[in-house]
């Protein structure tokens, strides 16, 4: 068969041909954006929350709106914070700047110099005194709004992973980056993160310095007839005819999950046999997508206690409408009560394998839970 490359895309950030759609969430972002409204951007993992906000800046940019995205996701440490923060600051103002000036007139805390990565790449580094990291955090963060101020210009800073800031120097921290921020007239900010932690741990806790400091935005799946249209331009561009019927047990096998969707059409692309495909390929595709997953899957289920693993059985064999509580399923597990599955369930969602929504439980990972169904839970004794 001729060789062509796969077109679907899933792990990393997705960008042009392979970004499916998002037009209202990009308009609406770009919207607060040019209000200045700041923006808690969250959903579960690999939703699109990264790959929709770099769409979204990059629409920005074109406005003379400049962006600043920081990933958060490796800081352990403040040191580390104010680190990826002065270089995604650098990345992005010495494209407008020449980097020595901006050096100079921005920092005085902060050093930094630019070199190339062993691949040849750009890379920043960074300098300061470990023994004045307060006060270079607090140069760092009014950076850019001093920078914007005398450029007459807005800009807006995205903290991708924001809720790794939890591990810095927890409050304190968040207090004085949210008491600076309170006095940014140029920068809008777009605080990205996973379900669980920007929302139970960050933003909707009175207590917390965080509290309603900007709207609320849940970022959900991709609609159903955008993603059938997707699926289809992208094997068709690779030369793929593909059935209708066979699109629709995708969308539905993936319930519209973004990352799931690319996920399983990558694997369509990879193990089909003829350049037309069909609906019956595709269980095909998820028992392989199974299989490769299974040594991660099998990783989390031997980490678990027996009570979460029955818990998690009797989620996998719970249709809408049912409840993971019934009587049968105490009955199967002994338990004695009710509360002995809600204790089990809980201790699921604080581990992020579990999600509790509109009042009802449901596993996150929707292969995890077929993954379960198929080679635990009717194989094995408990
Ligand atoms: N708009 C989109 N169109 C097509 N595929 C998408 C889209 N958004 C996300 N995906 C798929 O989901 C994957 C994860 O996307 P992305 O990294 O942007 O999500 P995320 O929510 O930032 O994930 P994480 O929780 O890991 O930070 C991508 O590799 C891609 O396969
Ligand atoms: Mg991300």
């Amino acid at each position: 068969m001729e060789h062509i490359k796969n077109p679907f895309i899933y792990g990393t950030r997705v960008s042009g041909d392979a970004f499916c759609n998002r037009e209202e969430e990009v308009e609406e972002l770009l919207g607060d954006i040019r209000a200045r409204q700041h923006v808690i951007l969250f959903s579960q993992r690999r939703f699109g929350k990264t790959s929709l906000v770099w769409k979204v800046l990059e629409e920005a940019r074109k406005e003379g709106i400049i962006p600043v995205h920081v990933d958060l996701y490796p800081i352990s440490t403040l040191g580390e914070f104010i680190e990826e923060y002065a270089k995604a600051i650098a990345r992005t103002l010495s494209t407008y700047e020449k980097a020595t000036r901006l050096m100079k007139g921005l920092f005085s805390r902060l050093y930094l110099s630019k070199g190339v990565d062993p691949a040849g790449n750009p890379q920043w580094s960074v300098g300061f005194d470990r023994n004045r990291e307060i006060e270079t955090f607090d140069e760092a963060v009014s950076s850019v709004e001093n920078y914007l101020k005398r450029k007459g210009k807005f800009g807006v800073v995205v903290f991708d992973e924001f809720q790794q800031i939890t591990e810095t120097n927890g409050e304190k921290i968040e207090r004085r980056l949210r008491t600076a921020i309170q006095t940014h007239e140029h920068v809008c900010y777009l605080f990205v993160g996973s379900k669980k932690h920007m929302i139970h741990d960050l933003f909707s806790n009175p207590n917390r310095p965080f509290y309603r400091i900007g709207k609320i935005f849940p970022l959900g799946k991709i609609a159903a007839a955008d993603l059938r249209g997707f699926i289809e331009k992208r094997f068709n561009e690779a030369k793929v005819d593909i059935d209708v019927n066979a699109i629709e047990v995708i969308v539905e096998t993936t319930e519209c999950h973004p990352f799931y969707t690319q996920y399983l059409c990558h694997v369509l692309y990879d193990i089909m046999e003829s350049r037309h495909i069909r609906a019956d390929d595709v269980p095909k595709a998820i028992v392989f997508l199974l299989y490769r997953e299974s040594t991660a899957y099998m990783n989390t289920w031997d980490l678990l206690t027996n009570r979460q693993r029955q818990a998690l059985v009797a989620l996998s064999e719970t249709v809408p409408g049912e409840s993971p509580f019934r009587i049968e399923m105490l009955r199967r597990f002994n338990m004695s009560q009710p509360a002995v599955m809600i204790r089990a369930l809980k201790s699921l969602a604080d581990k992020d394998i579990v999600d509790k929504e509109d009042g009802r439980y449901g596993i996150i990972d929707l292969f995890f839970k077929r993954w379960i169904r198929t080679f635990i839970s009717h194989s094995q004794p408990f």
